[in-house]
């Protein structure tokens, strides 16, 4: 038996623990003792029923999770070795990490990089993970430090943090955005040379804006993702890959066609493997571990759903590691 949060929908909807056996875990190669999981957006939508997450009942909450291999038919993973696995629908429509035991493809799993913990890589999951494909997506484009400032919205939260901090090591200038004035002097610690208040985004702004932006990491979509097109400077680039706000884009071709401004679509859920390890790589190298304990805040199984409705609140700063 092994102890898992359960998401079940018959009549009503219904979260909680539960003692499940083995025998009931899907098909997979690679079966996992989970060590941490994690609450992100998409998870505390998933918990809260907060929107249509969960597509096969019942359902296993938990898009991400790390911990040991414990069985595995798979070529490439043997027991013992330490994985990471990110989205591919697990927790969807997939049973996922928040869970004792996770059985998973072994096509879907990353290695653990050698200088993270899994309670570290947890620490970063999905939300960090796509923070660094932004960045990665900017830097195809041709963001380079020293350019100018780059805007973080949504900058306290899980993909914010990460960004911040990363894009700040990497010696640019980072202009975080955050509706929290308690949190600035953190979005200080983890590397922004200036906060600004949400409010200056959130509502409807004009079509051209002054320029200000050479890039942006927007996770919050909505009239922030707007304004933020509406000002960034010309041939400057916007990655865009969350809806905090809204998942509305009420904006005009203008910054495109005038300021030849490219967005840019982030997806880590079905990103490819090669992509995903070469994100992990460059993790493991540009993100420090300090700042990274920065961000935490560490839970028990047990009390997942009180936090997963806070995150859905606007209660949570960083991320929230699950100790299984
Ligand atoms: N495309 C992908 O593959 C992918 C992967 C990961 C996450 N995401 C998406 O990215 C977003 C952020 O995820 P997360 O895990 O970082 O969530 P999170 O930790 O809850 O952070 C979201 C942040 O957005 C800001 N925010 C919340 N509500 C807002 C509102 N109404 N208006 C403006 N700002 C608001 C808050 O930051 P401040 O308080 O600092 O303003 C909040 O901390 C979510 O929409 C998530 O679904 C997408």
């Amino acid at each position: 038996m092994f102890r898992a949060l359960l998401l079940q929908k018959n009549e009503s909807f219904q979260a909680s623990l539960a003692s499940l056996d083995e025998s009931a875990l899907p098909a997979g190669d690679v079966t996992l003792d989970v060590a941490y999981s994690t609450l992100n957006f998409k998870d505390g939508l998933a918990i809260c029923n907060k929107s249509p997450v969960v597509r096969q009942w019942p359902m296993v909450a938990g898009i991400d999770g790390a911990g040991t291999v414990t069985e595995s038919s798979h070529p490439m993973w043997k027991v013992g070795d330490q994985v990471v696995l990110n989205g591919w629908g697990v927790g969807e429509t997939h049973w996922g990490c928040l869970a004792e035991k996770a059985r998973l493809k072994g096509d879907w799993l990353v290695r653990l990089p050698a200088t993270f913990t899994l309670r570290q890589a947890m620490a970063i999951g999905t939300a960090g993970y796509t923070a660094m494909l932004c960045v990665m997506a900017l830097e195809r484009h041709g963001v380079q430090a020293g350019q100018g400032d780059v805007l973080v919205t949504g900058a306290s939260g899980g993909v914010g943090s990460v960004a911040v901090a990363l894009l700040s090591a990497l010696g640019h200038r980072v202009v975080a955005s955050t509706g929290k004035a308690a949190e600035h002097d953190y979005l200080k610690r983890l590397g922004a040379a200036e906060v600004i208040d949400r409010a200056s985004l959130s509502e409807p702004g004009k079509l051209f804006q002054k320029e200000r932006w050479t890039a942006v990491v927007d996770s919050v979509g909505s009239q922030t993702l707007a304004n933020s097109l509406a000002q960034t400077r010309y041939g400057g680039a916007v990655a865009a890959c969350g809806l905090a706000q809204g998942m509305d884009l009420p904006t005009t071709v203008m910054p495109f066609i005038l300021r030849n401004v490219a967005l840019l679509g982030v997806d880590s859920v079905m990103a490819p493997l090669a992509l995903r390890q070469q994100a992990w790589d460059r993790l493991a190298r540009d993100l420090k571990v300090n700042l990274l304990e920065e961000m935490i805040d560490e839970i028990g199984l047990d009390q997942a759903q009180v936090k997963a409705a806070d995150l859905m609140a606007g209660r949570v700063r960083g991320r929230v590691v699950v100790k299984i």
